[in-house]
């Protein structure tokens, strides 16, 4: 009899999970119909409640189906002792780049201003800065950041990151530590965030370190809501500390109706869709672990809970 993967997905993307395995010795069932508690070996989770993974005592390996593991985090709602992985896998690196270099191009080239121009009939040149001109940085130079680093700095930006150990990425200049942060941040004219959720990350965004950014920089956070003080961020834009934000992720997702965040001119929201986990390509990094696991190898992508991601 094969192993039995179990999945609870926030999309309903059923057909495509089975058919990402098909071919591997595994079976696939879905979190409303799990089957006997003692088949199920691995769990691909998304937001499982708590105590819900305890009901299963076979179980080996848990996977998370994002990148970060936040959802993770509360009272009971992982079992002890059980090795978590978190996602990481091209597609969704691929999109995390997209959706960076798209968003610096805009806020780099002026757009979300033409855009309001164009509605109030103004025709108005901006004055454009060469992007070997243009700093960009980014909070967390892990998998995501790396990737959108080197993307950046393909199109000539000048790149900083920032992260808790000390990077050598080619041609991105690495900041590291608390005590390197404010260096990051007075160069810093477009601030990306993509810093996993912990207790040192969250709020991070916040109204101190607004200030320590250039008058007039620009935030685009697509890490999680928690590292963003939106008061503080609202304040910002208002005094024009903060010129733009472009916001993926937010305190409460989605804002309630009468949230400012749906109605600010400098603010863009998009539906924590930066970057999304595809099944066929998720599925190659799960079977790894699997693989691995089996054959009694290192795992990849154990999250150390010691660290929070
Ligand atoms: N919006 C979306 O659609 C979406 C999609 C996927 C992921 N995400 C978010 O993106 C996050 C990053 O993913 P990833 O795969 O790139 O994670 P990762 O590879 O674990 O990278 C995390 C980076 O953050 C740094 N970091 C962590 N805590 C820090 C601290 N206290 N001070 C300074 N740097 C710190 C780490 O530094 P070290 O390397 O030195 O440890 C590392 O460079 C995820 O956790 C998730 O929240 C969002």
């Amino acid at each position: 009899m094969p192993e039995v993967l179990l999945i609870k997905a926030d999309f309903d993307r059923k057909s495509d999970w089975v058919e990402a395995f098909t071919g591997f010795d595994l079976e696939v069932r879905y979190w409303d119909s799990p089957g006997a508690a003692e088949d199920i070996t691995y769990a691909l989770v998304w937001q499982p409640e708590a105590g819900a993974l305890a009901a299963f005592p076979n179980l080996k390996l848990i996977f998370s189906i994002g990148a970060g593991i936040d959802h993770l985090i509360g009272d009971n709602i992982l079992p002890s002792g059980i090795p978590v992985i978190r996602m990481v896998e091209r597609v969704l690196t691929a999109g995390m780049t997209e959706y960076v270099v798209y968003n610096v191009l805009r806020f780099h080239r002026f757009m979300p201003q033409y855009k309001i121009d164009q509605r109030n009939k103004v025709w108005r040149e901006q004055i454009q800065v060469p992007a070997w001109q243009r700093h960009i940085g980014i909070l967390g130079l892990g998998v995501l950041g790396t990737a959108a680093a080197t993307a950046l700095v393909g199109l000539g930006f000048q790149v900083a990151g920032w992260s808790r150990t000390e990077k050598h990425v080619d041609r991105v200049q690495s900041y590291y530590g608390d005590a390197q942060l404010a260096a990051f941040l007075a160069h810093t004219e477009i601030l990306i965030c993509l810093l996993p959720l912990t207790r040192r990350t969250e709020n991070i965004l916040n109204a101190d370190l607004f200030a320590r950014l250039p008058k007039g920089a620009i935030v685009i956070n697509a890490g999680r809501g928690g590292h963003c003080n939106e008061a503080d961020l609202l304040a910002a834009l208002t005094d024009g500390q903060i010129a733009g934000a472009a916001l993926d992720v937010c305190a409460h997702e989605p804002p309630d109706a009468d949230s400012p965040l749906w109605q600010h001119p400098h603010i863009d929201l998009t539906p924590h869709i930066a970057s999304m986990t595809l099944p066929s390509s998720s599925a190659e990094h799960i079977i790894d672990n699997i693989v691995r696991l089996r054959r009694k190898q290192v795992l990849t992508h154990v999250v150390d809970f010691t660290r929070g991601y």
